[in-house]
């Protein structure tokens, strides 16, 4: 599908709103159908409401990108300065702790745009890294990743609840 440019620009707290709703929208189109109903339900309460998602904007150490179609919102990205995990070698390194765009734009220039963006700010910050994690069965996000030249340095397990999830700690050097 041909798409206009995609705006992307900086959240703000009064974003919240919509971008809870777009946080929760995104996750269910990826994961929704490779998950237990009652774990993927609880994380979602956990993590997704307006509330969480305006507490973690004020946050200093995260930073949200909001993509934009037609003024329609179409995506978005979490940067966060958490601790990396001792298979990330450059330093300081900066975690990308939430990368979506809805299903309808998948292919479509959304995730190449919003990728780059979050790369030219690591870069401003004189960040050397930017790390992330991706469940193993996420083959079209680590496809993304691979050819974006993140390399795999590790793994770690995620809990979605009760389910212990394997993921692939990936890294790409910014200098
Ligand atoms: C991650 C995301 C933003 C990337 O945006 P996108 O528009 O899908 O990215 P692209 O289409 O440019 O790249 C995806 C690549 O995966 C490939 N691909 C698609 N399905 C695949 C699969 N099941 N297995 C392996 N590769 C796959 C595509 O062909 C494409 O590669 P190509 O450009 O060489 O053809 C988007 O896919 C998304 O929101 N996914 C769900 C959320 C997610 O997984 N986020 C990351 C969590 S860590």
């Amino acid at each position: 599908m041909k798409i206009e440019k995609p705006v992307i620009k900086i959240a703000t707290p009064s974003d919240a709103s919509s971008l809870s709703k777009l946080a929760e929208k995104t996750f269910r189109d990826a994961f929704a159908k490779l998950n237990k109903k009652d774990d993927f339900e609880s994380y979602i309460a956990d993590f997704f409401t307006e509330n969480k998602i305006k507490s973690e904007i004020l946050d200093s150490e995260s930073f949200f990108f909001i993509v934009k179609i037609k003024n329609q919102w179409a995506g978005y990205a979490k940067l966060c300065k958490s601790p990396p995990p001792e298979c990330v070698l450059s330093l300081p390194a900066i975690e990308l702790s939430r990368f979506y765009s809805l299903q309808q734009y998948w292919g479509c220039g959304v995730g190449p745009a919003l990728i780059e963006k979050c790369i030219e700010h690591a870069r401003g910050k004189a960040f050397k890294s930017i790390w992330l994690s991706s469940w193993k069965k996420n083959g079209r996000g680590n496809a993304f990743y691979a050819k974006n030249q993140f390399k795999i340095v590790g793994s770690k397990t995620f809990a979605l609840g009760s389910d212990i999830q394997k993921d692939h700690i990936f890294a790409k050097l910014l200098v």
